[in-house]
């Protein structure tokens, strides 16, 4: 029984600021969708439009197909968990997750049914008697999220829920936020600036950059193929380096510095012959020895981290660029050794240096050699 949400060309104003200005997202029932993006670049903005806490100065917001710019807050039936929780600290754990059950004359079998199951799923069924003050910022978090959930809405908002919390329990929760999701099936919009954390919850993101959607897909789409350089470097760590496109008949190479050229197969027909493009290769894309043909380069720093070695290359025009090696390669390069550094052209993302999108073709083979 869960909900689509259909937000429609919205747009938002403060005053003369126009915040968002025709955006467009379609949410399917059940998902766990998500808002990644830098601060102020609107995603509290989006959330509060859909919960009603803001106007919608044009578009539309549709829920299960209906409009509800103009339904008030108290009718939209959603639960939200904001960043501080926002519990009562004179109500103990069970009367915090009742409380939003009194107003929806419940008859009180039915209030402590729903109360002990959600104490089940959100694992806080030992706190039920505690006063807030004397519990964990990830027992608090549980009795939020329980909070909202307990009424049973038709959408969940989640806006930063984690960001009060410390590294190692932040992970704890994400884990756990995922599984209650899929546990109850509501429809989810999670906002967050944490790129790491986005690819761990969702279901699918959507990347905004000043109030518009870069790029909507599953995480490993996004973190594979993003569609501009902004999504490049916002998921997961870019290096960009430039190259020129070489067109010979039908095949086409990147020629990189120091005389380095390699073949790409999926690259698209508007990467012309001699245009400059920027590629973006992650750390693992590169392949780095001091014995061969390659992009030339110091290493500045090594860092051997068990599973892998992570270098910091500086390159002979300037640019510096991180580099890791999976531990099955032997030695570990020295600092302040040159090396050369081969690219994997087959798994690289290429953008137009002008308007920055996107120059590879989708669904193309790219195996070389
Ligand atoms: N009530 C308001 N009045 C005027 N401007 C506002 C108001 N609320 C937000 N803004 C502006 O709208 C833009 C988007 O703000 P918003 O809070 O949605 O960003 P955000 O993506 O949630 O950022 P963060 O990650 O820092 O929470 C910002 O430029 C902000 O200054
Ligand atoms: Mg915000």
């Amino acid at each position: 029984m869960s909900v689509a949400i259909n937000i429609e060309d919205v747009v938002k104003r403060y005053g003369d600021q126009t915040v968002i200005n025709g955006l467009s997202i379609d949410i399917k029932p059940g998902e766990l969708f998500t808002l990644l993006g830098p601060s102020g670049c609107g995603k509290t903005t989006l959330l509060r439009m859909i919960i009603g806490f803001n106007s919608i100065e044009g578009g539309a917001i549709k829920i299960d197909d209906k409009v509800v710019n103009n339904i008030p807050i108290s009718k939209r039936n959603m639960g939200m968990v904001f960043q501080n929780y926002a519990i009562f600290p004179h109500m103990n754990v069970k009367d915090n997750i009742g409380f939003g059950l009194k107003n929806k004359k419940l008859d009180k079998s039915e209030i402590e049914s729903r109360i002990a199951d959600i104490l089940k799923v959100v694992q806080i069924e030992d706190f039920k008697n505690r006063m807030p003050d004397k519990l964990s910022g990830g027992q608090q978090q549980r009795v939020a999220l329980a909070r909202a959930i307990v009424i049973h809405p038709k959408v969940l908002l989640m806006d930063e829920p984690l960001s009060n919390l410390d590294a190692k329990l932040r992970i704890e929760m994400r884990n756990a936020i995922k599984n209650i999701q899929q546990q109850v099936g509501i429809t989810t919009v999670y906002v967050t600036h944490d790129q790491e954390e986005a690819l761990a919850i969702s279901d699918r993101i959507a990347v905004m950059n000043k109030g518009i959607i870069q790029q909507v897909g599953k995480p490993k789409e996004l973190y594979e193929r993003p569609s501009n350089l902004f999504v490049s470097k916002f998921i997961g760590t870019s290096n960009v380096i430039k190259a020129k496109v070489e067109r010979k008949s039908d095949d086409v190479y990147l020629q990189f510095s120091d005389g380095y050229t390699e073949q790409i197969r999926n690259i698209s027909d508007r990467a012309t012959n001699n245009a400059t493009v920027l590629v973006s290769v992650r750390p693992h894309e590169f392949i780095i020895s001091t014995d061969q043909d390659g992009i030339k380069g110091i290493v500045q720093n090594n860092m051997f981290l068990g599973v892998n070695t992570h270098y910091f290359v500086e390159l002979e025009d300037g640019n510096k660029v991180e580099v890791i090696q999976d531990a099955e390669v032997a030695e570990i390069i020295p600092e302040g050794q040159s090396i050369s550094l081969k690219v994997k052209t087959n798994r690289v993302n290429v953008f137009d240096v002008e308007n920055e999108e996107s120059l590879i073709e989708e669904g193309v083979a790219n195996e070389v050699g």
